[in-house]
């Protein structure tokens, strides 16, 4: 089952283009990376698909339901409440943490069931627990934002993300802000969700990560998707000179 169709989405900024007639479906289960030089398109891609910017033209379908498409070529969306619906059906985690600070860890994790989809407090605060303990911080429950590493944050939002029942879960770089040992705390967590077959869109700079955590990996040039295989055909056969050019670059 297909659960994000994203058919020739193109967006500018003035007069660049940050993406260019972009088209890619994610099946339910995949674990999706997407790597490219900086600038290339990937943040924007994704913040699309949440909604944070509007694609100039293109469609976007998530779990069946059209966010966006186009007519006479003009991109329209549905009505504000309607968008809000579907975007629940995605979860995003940033570079950045973006947890509440004046909230627990357990209550940064309930608020949105809560608050947004109106679940009873009991169900979410169980489930909250359960997620804590997915991502291995228990015994966090009760400590805020401020008292935790950048890792613990970072999973913490993760808990958080997946605490929406999102059909699909799109990460923006969730290690770059991270040191060595607590971006492998994340990575642990999130090839975790890919064991479970959590559906994911995963833009990221962290190329063992992509060929070791992924089901597939695309590449990202100027707006465009250059390339898309398998990790292994990817990183040790890649075809587009650019993605060859790229490979080098961040290896040497
Ligand atoms: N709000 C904005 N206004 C104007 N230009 C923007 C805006 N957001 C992104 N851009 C431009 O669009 C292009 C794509 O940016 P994007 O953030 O998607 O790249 P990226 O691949 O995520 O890069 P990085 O790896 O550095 O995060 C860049 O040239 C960027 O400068
Ligand atoms: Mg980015």
């Amino acid at each position: 089952m297909v659960i994000l169709k994203i058919e020739h989405v193109s967006k500018r900024f003035g007069n660049l283009d940050a993406l260019r007639d972009v088209s890619l479906e994610v099946e339910q289960g995949e674990a999706v990376a997407i790597i490219g030089s900086s600038g290339s398109g990937k943040s924007t891609l994704l913040r699309c698909v949440n909604n944070l910017e509007r694609v100039g033209s293109g469609k976007i379908t998530i779990d069946g339901d059209v966010l966006v498409d186009t007519a006479g070529g003009v991109a329209q969306y549905p009505p504000e409440k309607e968008i809000r619906r579907i975007c629940t059906k995605t979860g995003i985690v940033f570079q950045h943490f973006n947890l509440f600070p004046h909230l627990t860890c357990l209550e940064n994790i309930m608020i949105a069931p809560v608050q947004v989809l109106r679940r009873s407090k009991e169900n979410v605060r169980r489930e909250a627990l359960d997620l804590l303990d997915v991502v291995g911080l228990s015994s966090k429950a009760q400590s805020y934002p401020a008292q935790l590493s950048g890792g613990q944050k970072q999973r913490v939002a993760i808990a958080r993300a997946l605490a929406m029942h999102p059909q699909i879960m799109l990460f923006d770089e969730p290690t770059s802000a991270l040191d060595p040992e607590t971006t492998n705390e994340v990575i642990a967590t999130i090839q975790k969700l890919v064991a479970q077959k959590t559906t994911m869109l995963i833009v990221t700079h962290d190329m063992r990560f992509a060929r070791e955590s992924a089901t597939r990996v695309l590449f990202m040039d100027e707006g465009r998707i250059l390339e898309e295989n398998t990790p292994q055909q990817l990183f040790e056969h890649p075809q587009n000179p650019r993605l060859q050019a790229f490979l080098q670059s961040v290896r040497s």
